[in-house]
């Protein structure tokens, strides 16, 4: 399994896997498994790409078979549900820090197919995000929709980010979580920083 940034000529790829997975497209049999909630354009997949460097992606072969998003708070404001939740920085105190657009970015979404889940490419992705975006952030902060149990329990139990607090936001119940970007992924396996 090769982990990576993506480059303009993956975005198809990562784009055949949102579809696959997105909550407005994906299909009734793997909608229990979980969903990505935020859509992205073709031209903010490249602005990620270009702008953030922070599309994280999974290869086998030459097939993509997972994507993590990672990016300042800047990119992510072109969205309402972020756009709340920036907002709501100042108001969270969380290991020690009131946040800021400075002090911390946001992760996800986060996505693997299915044959793939269940192995080592969730840590592995996670810690090969962490550690680009550790060099330019203290904190990580993402959400989940309180009715995607797994990933909930993928993103408590086995990466160990931690629940900062509950919001509502379009009649949906969302948790809020930290993760401390100093912490090395717990049970990933790739080689030495
Ligand atoms: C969320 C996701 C990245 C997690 O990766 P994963 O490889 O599936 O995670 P794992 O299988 O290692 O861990 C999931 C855990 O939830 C458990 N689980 C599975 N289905 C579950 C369900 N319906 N409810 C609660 N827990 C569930 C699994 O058993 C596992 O726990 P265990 O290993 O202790 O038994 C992946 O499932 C995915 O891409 N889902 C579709 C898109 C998505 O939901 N993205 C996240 C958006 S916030």
């Amino acid at each position: 399994m090769q982990y990576r940034n993506a480059r303009i000529e993956d975005i198809p790829g990562v784009a055949r896997l949102q579809s696959m997975y997105h909550v407005s497209t994906i299909s009734p049999e793997d909608k229990p498994d979980g969903f990505v909630t935020t859509l992205f354009t073709e031209a903010q997949f490249r602005e990620l790409i270009e702008a953030e460097d922070g599309l994280a992606i999974a290869c086998a072969g030459d097939e993509v078979i997972a994507y993590a998003m990672a990016a300042s708070w800047h990119y992510w404001s072109a969205w309402p549900l972020f756009q709340h939740m920036i907002e709501d920085l100042p108001n969270v105190v969380y290991l020690g820090q009131r946040l800021s657009t400075e002090n911390s970015y946001q992760y996800g979404p986060i996505c693997i197919r299915r044959d793939y889940r269940g192995t080592e490419v969730l840590p592995n992705l996670f810690e090969f995000s962490r550690r680009q975006m550790a060099k330019r952030y203290p904190i990580l902060i993402t959400f989940i929709n309180t009715r995607n149990p797994r990933s909930f329990r993928a993103h408590t139990k086995k990466l160990g980010l931690e629940v900062i607090k509950t919001f509502t936001f379009n009649d949906n119940l969302y948790y809020e979580l930290g993760y401390d970007m100093s912490k090395p992924t717990p049970n990933h396996t790739l080689g030495p920083e």
